[in-house]
């Protein structure tokens, strides 16, 4: 199994390309379900998530061919992929595949749309919490769908006509819930209000996409949107978004390193609170006409306390990477999770580099260090493992980052990205 060897010690320095965004491009394949027409999607991601979901939609009766081309362009390793659902061929969605990525269990949505039913298998828990689907379920109901549970497996039916419009307030913001309702109320009679919505601007993305493809849809980026369901949509090219967890995850190596580094082809408006924090902790970022400019020369990390939250706020999937670099800062800070119950599963490998964590409830207090040592460590979570590799970037002597797969779920070329940057970083297989 692979592992990812890294010596401390080196300023980043020079220009990292952001990829395109792993949680808008899951969505956006998922969405070629709903058309017999064929949905070009430009800018994604080479990660071992995508081409999992690659072969669930293939599955389904997806179509699906790459554009070779993966030069370095503008912004990013970009890849086209085109996506050609003529007939859905196949409406269970198994639990081998399911339990392997969450996101799968999202075609149930379009699946029901345009085919009428589906039977998909319950995603089941996943290290960072339970992480159940009753949101999903009531979001379904309340467009006509009837839903049984059985063996492990949701069955879901549309009613004779097809899914009907509806409101539907969401009791507590889902990301995916909301791309699933979005969705599945686009080819649904009449019209549909979705209350408290996901703002992140992956749902803005799949939105734009879905907009193209002819749906009707207005309000998305707010917590209300609305959807008047149309009889069938077409093809369209989009590009994804990008990756905001990634440009905050290398805003925070430079933060932690020290150095000067254009992060390309991204935009500050996709993590506005992640990178205030950055700020406050004494990185300075600067917009330019490529992306964003994160410099930290000399100076301490100041402590910085951050609790996450849905977008605008905070981001669960950078909490890991700011606690990495907390550890360094000159004082005490404190980091309060709410998205998922579970999500502390680096703190452990943190203090095996020498970092002061301790844990009380849903809070982290991390007391900052004046150096964190070399050690072997295991990655626990795609965003925890990268916390290993931040925090290994300024350890004095040689950490190294087992079940390095975590980290291929989520992030391209991490190693050639840092390396390029003076970063001293090599995969090692055994
Ligand atoms: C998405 O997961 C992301 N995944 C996650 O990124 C991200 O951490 C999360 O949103 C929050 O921002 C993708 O986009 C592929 P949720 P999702 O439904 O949609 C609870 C990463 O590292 N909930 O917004 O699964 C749930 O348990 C991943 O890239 C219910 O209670 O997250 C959680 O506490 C990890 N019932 C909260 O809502 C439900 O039916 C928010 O989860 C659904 C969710």
């Amino acid at each position: 199994m692979d592992r990812i060897r890294i010596t401390g010690g080196n300023e980043l320095n020079g220009i990292i390309p952001i990829s395109g965004a792993k949680n808008a491009a899951l969505p956006l394949m998922i969405a070629s379900l709903l058309t017999d027409d064929t949905l070009t999607l430009e800018n994604v991601p080479h990660l071992a998530d995508v081409e999992q979901l690659i072969r669930i939609l293939g599955n389904h009766g997806v179509d699906i061919s790459v554009n070779g081309r993966r030069e370095r362009q503008g912004e990013g390793y970009s890849r086209t992929v085109h996506f050609t659902c003529r007939n859905i061929v196949d409406t269970t969605a198994p639990y081998e595949l399911v339990s392997k990525m969450r996101a799968s269990f999202w075609v149930i949505g379009p699946l029901l749309a345009r085919a009428g039913q589906a039977r998909v298998s319950l995603p089941g828990g996943c290290a960072i919490g339970t992480r159940p689907v009753d949101l999903f379920i009531e979001a379904l109901k309340a467009l006509g769908a009837t839903i049984e549970i059985d063996s492990g497996y949701i069955n879901a039916t549309a009613p004779k006509g097809g899914l009907v419009g509806a409101r539907y307030v969401f009791p507590k913001v889902s990301v995916g819930a909301t791309h699933v309702m979005l969705m599945a109320a686009t080819l649904a009679r009449g019209t549909t209000i979705i209350g408290n919505a996901a703002r992140e601007p992956e749902v803005v993305d799949l939105a734009n996409c879905l907009i193209a493809m002819g749906a009707k849809i207005t309000g998305a980026g707010t917590s209300e949107i609305t959807i008047e369901g149309v009889d069938s949509l077409s093809g369209a090219r989009h590009r994804v978004l990008p990756d905001r967890i990634e440009t905050g995850t290398y805003a925070m190596a430079v933060a932690m390193t020290g150095g000067d580094v254009v992060l390309e082809g991204t935009s500050a408006r996709l993590l506005e609170t992640a990178l205030e924090a950055i700020r406050r902790a004494g990185a300075e970022i600067t917009e330019t006409e490529t992306g964003l400019r994160v410099v930290r020369k000399g100076g301490e990390i100041r402590p910085v306390d951050v609790v996450t939250d849905p977008f605008p706020g905070f981001p669960t999937d950078l909490q890991a990477q700011f606690m990495g670099l907390m550890t360094r800062s000159s004082g005490v800070s404190h980091i309060t999770e709410t998205i998922f119950e579970n999500r502390f599963m680096h703190v452990q490998e943190l203090a095996r580099l020498g970092a002061k964590i301790s844990l009380s409830g849903q809070t982290a207090k991390i007391e900052g260090v004046p150096r964190l040592r070399g050690a072997p460590v295991m990655a626990t979570d795609l965003r925890a493992s990268v916390s290993l590799v931040i925090a290994g970037l300024v350890a004095e002597g040689e950490t190294t980052v087992s079940r390095v797969y975590h980290l291929d779920r989520g992030f391209e070329r991490l190693e050639e990205k840092l390396t390029r940057c003076g970063a001293l970083v090599e995969r090692v297989s055994d």
